[in-house]
This record gives C-alpha cells, sequence and structure tokens, in this order.
C-alpha cells in the first residue's frame, strides 16, 4: 500500500522540498543524488537544483535551459519566443 505525505512522521520543516512546475524543471533542494535510469548516480552540492523534465537537456539529468526553446506558448502548440 503506498504511503502517503500525511504517514510521514517527519517534524515540520525537515522534508526536503521539490517544487513542481507545469513547464521546466523540477526544482530540488540540495544536496541531491540522482540515480538515472543505467544505474549510474550524479550528485549536486548546490543549494537548489533544477533536473530536467523535458529530456532535452545535453546535461542531462540537470536542466540546462533547453526547454525554453520546445515550450508551447500560452495560447496553444506554437512555440514560446526565445529569450
Ligand atoms: S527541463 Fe530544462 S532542459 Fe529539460
Amino acid at each position: 500500500m503506498p504511503s502517503s505525505p500525511s504517514d510521514d512522521a517527519r517534524p515540520p520543516g525537515t522534508a526536503r522540498r521539490v517544487k513542481v512546475q507545469r513547464r521546466g524543471p523540477m526544482l530540488v533542494e540540495g544536496p541531491v543524488e540522482v540515480e538515472l535510469e543505467d544505474g549510474t548516480t550524479v550528485f549536486s552540492d548546490r543549494f537548489q537544483v533544477a533536473l530536467c523534465t523535458c529530456r532535452r537537456s545535453r546535461r542531462f539529468p540537470w536542466c540546462d535551459t533547453s526547454h525554453r526553446a520546445r515550450t508551447p506558448g500560452p495560447g496553444g502548440d506554437e512555440p514560446a519566443a526565445k529569450d
């Protein structure tokens, strides 16, 4: 049976925060160790880490902002203007 967040007995303020965005990377409070599909691990000791969710990063699993060129604009499927 999967656990729910309310099953976690950690004291308030001690849980690692993950920020999920509709478009763009997943922001995770660091340091983090990420296990990749092939079983290798990568590590970052940054205060906050941007994990790529679009799979277009050349530095996967880290976001390199490649998602910006392919993000649909606010009104539909057209690409957003580049920065
Ligand atoms: S989410 Fe930024 S490059 Fe993939």
